[in-house]
């Protein structure tokens, strides 16, 4: 077996322009170029990110060669982000990386972007521990929340996920609400540190499946904020913490009630959580807490919770082990369901 596997992997599925080459499991650079533009419209919006990617992607791919210190002559292959996501983004990735590997004769392979969320936890950095298998992981990001059964790399079985909103958005369109800046996750993430998170209730979802919903609270929280401003203009600049740390815990108790659910049903006792949110501390000391309950709690490096090339690039050299490899044919798909 080849045991230097360097792989270019790009990841351009909705706002992040990144680019990563790894020695196999072994990150060697990660650039990641956030646009910012989106900030003023207070969400994505696709028709800008696809042309920022246009600009960026060639300067984040070589500034990734070039802090790895790797020349495209020493690559093994190219990875990219085949979907989902949003197409026009999607799209300027995959053209890129089908130039890539034309230009310089390696293998393509492509990578689903779900998958390398998950696959974010077997990457080399720090000591990190990579979970046993098999192991319940639960993905919640801004587009997506959802639970996967995971037998080894290649075997990913969907369990249960959303019905409706992600939990990302669910964090930012609160945090909208509340005027703070756009992606509001990490912005409640601080606020709730110094927050009361029992002054204000919010009712739970009354699901029983494997299945979360998060546009009820979203709903309620809007009613909650309009009733409480027309008593108190300044309800929210005297309360912002509490409101923030209340919510918030309102929406990481409906993560763990059903990801409990998921473990107790298939009898597994190793769990991961994976994605943005992931990166979100009281999500973190909450499901940390399950430790002293018999069950194994594995997250990712923070720097690899939210969208960044590294996570294809890992999940790409295990595509590569097993010579997974595409055709200059190859089309993003901005729908791709399944775990293939
Ligand atoms: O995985 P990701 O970068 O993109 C998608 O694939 O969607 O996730 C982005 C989401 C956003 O909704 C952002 O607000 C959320 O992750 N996020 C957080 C935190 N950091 C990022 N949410 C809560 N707390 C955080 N610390
Ligand atoms: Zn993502």
């Amino acid at each position: 077996m080849q045991t230097d596997i360097r792989i270019l992997a790009i990841e351009t599925s909705c706002d992040d322009t990144s680019c990563a080459v790894l020695r196999n499991r072994a990150v060697l650079s990660n650039v990641v170029s956030s646009q910012w533009i989106h900030r003023k419209y207070g969400g994505v919006v696709p028709e800008l990110a696809g042309r920022d990617h246009l600009r960026y992607i060639i300067p984040v791919a070589d500034e990734a060669l070039k802090t790895a210190g790797i020349k495209p002559a020493e690559l093994s292959a190219v990875a990219v982000t085949r979907g989902p996501g949003l197409p026009g983004s999607l799209q300027v990735g995959v053209n890129a990386a089908k130039s890539f590997s034309l230009a310089w004769n390696i293998p393509l392979i492509a990578v689903h972007h779900m998958r390398a969320h998950i696959l974010s936890l077997f990457i080399e950095k720090d000591g990190q521990q990579a979970p046993d298998f098999p192991f319940i992981c639960l993905t919640v990001s801004g587009g997506h929340t959802q639970l996967v059964l995971v037998k080894n790399p290649y075997d990913f079985t969907l369990i249960g996920k959303t019905r409706d909103d992600a939990v990302g958005e669910a964090f930012d369109k609160a945090a909208k609400l509340l005027g703070l800046p756009y992606p509001g996750g990490p912005f409640i993430d601080q606020l709730a540190v110094v927050g009361d998170e029992n002054k204000f209730q919010f009712s739970p979802y009354h699901g029983k499946a494997l299945d979360f919903s998060f546009s009820g609270i979203k709903t309620s929280f809007l009613y909650f904020l309009q009733e409480n401003n027309r008593k108190n203009p300044d309800f929210i600049k005297e309360n912002l913490p509490d409101i923030c740390a209340s919510y918030q815990r309102h929406l990481i108790q409906e993560l763990l009630k059903v990801t409990l659910r998921a473990l107790s049903q298939y009898g597994i006792k190793n769990l991961a959580v994976t994605g943005g949110v992931s990166a979100n501390s009281k999500l973190r000391s909450e499901f940390g807490k399950l430790e002293g309950e018999g069950i194994k709690v594995s997250f990712p490096l923070r720097e690899f919770c939210t969208d960044n090339a590294a996570m294809i690039g890992v999940a790409a050299y295990f595509d590569f082990l097993e010579k997974k490899f595409s055709g200059p044919e190859l089309a993003p798909l901005s729908r791709w369901n399944e775990f293939t």
